[in-house]
């Protein structure tokens, strides 16, 4: 049986599921009980500075985006960090910390961009036990126009020096959390390791306005007739995040760097793709939101049973695997050809390959054949571009089948070339044929 056990910057959990820092880990009655559906570590919400706690609002806090079966694809949200006294939250964690040794607890933090700030709330956050603390510079609204989170994660002066006060005053490891707010992913992660975080993660909420209600004008959620941007999270936002973790794995300046994983992580199959990509654990939040704590356990099962299956015996065993797959655009092997090809036995005729071929590809699937309804490839046209298998119902109905070197593509009227070649060293690259000349 696979072995799911998780030491990410020496912070030992049983499986590398934690709980990403959001109101799921906001108290030790939710820590728990996400502990004892068997959560491997959780990043507690957000803790603040001493003093009189943040004020949410009292509507609405979140908007959302959902499937045609009202599945939740995204979620937006407006609320702040932790609402709840600073003391209050560090009793409950040492006591769970001391109930719960074998998972990960990490504190997450957010002060202002001061040293003093950060030199006061250290050592509170060490007393607890806690396992390492994250440095929230992520959440995109509220906080962010008070100086803190993304105010912070999009200045990688910044980043640098708060995680060099972090690295001085504390032993405990550090994470820095980063926004993806940002235009290039690896700036803000560089300056953390030049800081000497131990490791970051990723992302935080994706700046948003869900929607907008059409008789109040109002942007939902909506506040007494007015909205305000929000944090969008949850499975849309999966791809950007899986983006934004292999940036940093493949940046040689930030290779090897840990990489804590977050991002619409649902399914054990989105965390196998974040670990795949370079991550060393996986965080979740609105998964858990959405079906409840219990669902960690098809998450460490599915995985368990898809590494058996794999004969991958340990996290490191698929941690990064994916990492020297992805490449640049220009170094994709342009001899590698495939063609669309129709089951004709799953086809259930609703015509939708055809429209989307005809009207944005390239005129390559037939509707009528000798004059009956009959949806087949024509291989003379066919780009391979697989638009045709996204907007198809029927799953596997259509496969893209690459040509093996050698055959003739009808396309074309030429053989396929055996032999990998790129952008760089194409004919019509300007840049390619000065280089010949
Ligand atoms: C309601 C809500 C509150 C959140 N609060 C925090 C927070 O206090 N600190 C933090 O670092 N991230 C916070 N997050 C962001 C999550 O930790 C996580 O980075 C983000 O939701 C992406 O993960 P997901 O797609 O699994 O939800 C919050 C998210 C939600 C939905
Ligand atoms: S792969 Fe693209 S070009 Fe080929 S049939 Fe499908 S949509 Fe048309
Ligand atoms: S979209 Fe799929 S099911 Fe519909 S006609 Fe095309 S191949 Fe058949």
């Amino acid at each position: 049986m696979a072995d799911l056990r998780n030491n990410f910057v020496g912070i030992k959990s049983p499986n590398p599921f934690w709980l990403a820092s959001a109101p799921p880990t906001d108290k030790a009655y939710n820590v728990e009980r996400a502990f004892k559906a068997g959560w491997g570590g959780v990043v507690w919400k957000t803790l603040g500075e001493e003093g009189p706690p943040v004020v949410n609002v009292n509507g609405p806090r979140y908007g959302a985006i959902w499937g045609a079966d009202r599945r939740l694809l995204g979620l937006n949200n407006i609320e702040l960090i932790t609402d709840r006294d600073l003391y209050v939250n560090l009793r409950e964690m040492k006591q769970v910390k001391m109930n719960w040794p074998d998972r990960a607890l990490i504190a997450s933090i957010m002060v202002p961009c001061e040293e003093n700030a950060w030199k006061a709330i250290l050592p509170l956050v060490e007393e607890t036990g806690a396992d390492g603390i994250e440095l929230n510079f992520g959440c995109p609204h509220g906080m962010s126009e008070r100086g803190m989170g993304s105010a912070v994660g999009q200045v990688p002066e910044y980043i640098e020096m708060v995680v060099r006060w972090c690295k001085q005053y504390t032993r405990m490891p550090v994470i820095t959390k980063l926004t993806p707010n940002i235009t290039d992913i690896r700036k803000p992660a560089r300056a953390a390791k030049a800081g000497g975080t131990d490791a970051v993660s990723l992302i935080n909420t994706i700046n948003s306005i869900t929607s907008v209600n059409l008789d109040t004008f109002s942007p939902e959620p909506s506040i007494d007739g007015r909205g305000s941007h929000g944090g969008y999270c949850g499975p849309a936002v999966k791809p950007i995040a899986l983006n934004m973790v292999a940036e940093i794995a493949r940046d040689p300046e930030t290779h090897g760097l840990p990489i804590s994983g977050i991002g619409g992580i649902t399914t054990w199959r989105d965390a196998a793709e974040f670990l795949a990509l370079g991550a060393g654990n996986v965080q979740v939040c609105t998964a858990a939101m959405t079906y409840g704590f219990k669902i960690v356990q098809e998450m460490i099962s599915g995985l368990s049973d898809w590494m058996d299956a794999k004969g991958h015996r340990t996290l490191d065993d698929i941690c990064g695997r994916a990492v020297p797959n992805v490449t640049d655009w220009q170094y994709l092997n342009l001899n590698y050809v495939a063609k669309a090809k129709i089951d004709q036995d799953a086809c259930i005729k609703c015509g939708r390959c055809h429209i989307a071929c005809e009207d944005t590809s390239h005129q390559a699937i037939t509707q009528f054949v000798n004059g009956v309804r009959h949806f087949e490839v024509i291989e003379e046209e066919c780009v391979g571009c697989n638009l045709c298998v996204n907007v198809c119902p029927v799953s596997n109905c259509i496969t893209m089948e690459p040509l093996a070197a050698g055959t003739v593509d009808k396309r074309t009227g030429k053989p396929v070339d055996p032999n990998y070649a790129n952008w760089t060293t194409h004919p019509n690259n300007p840049m390619a044929r000065q280089a010949a000349e």
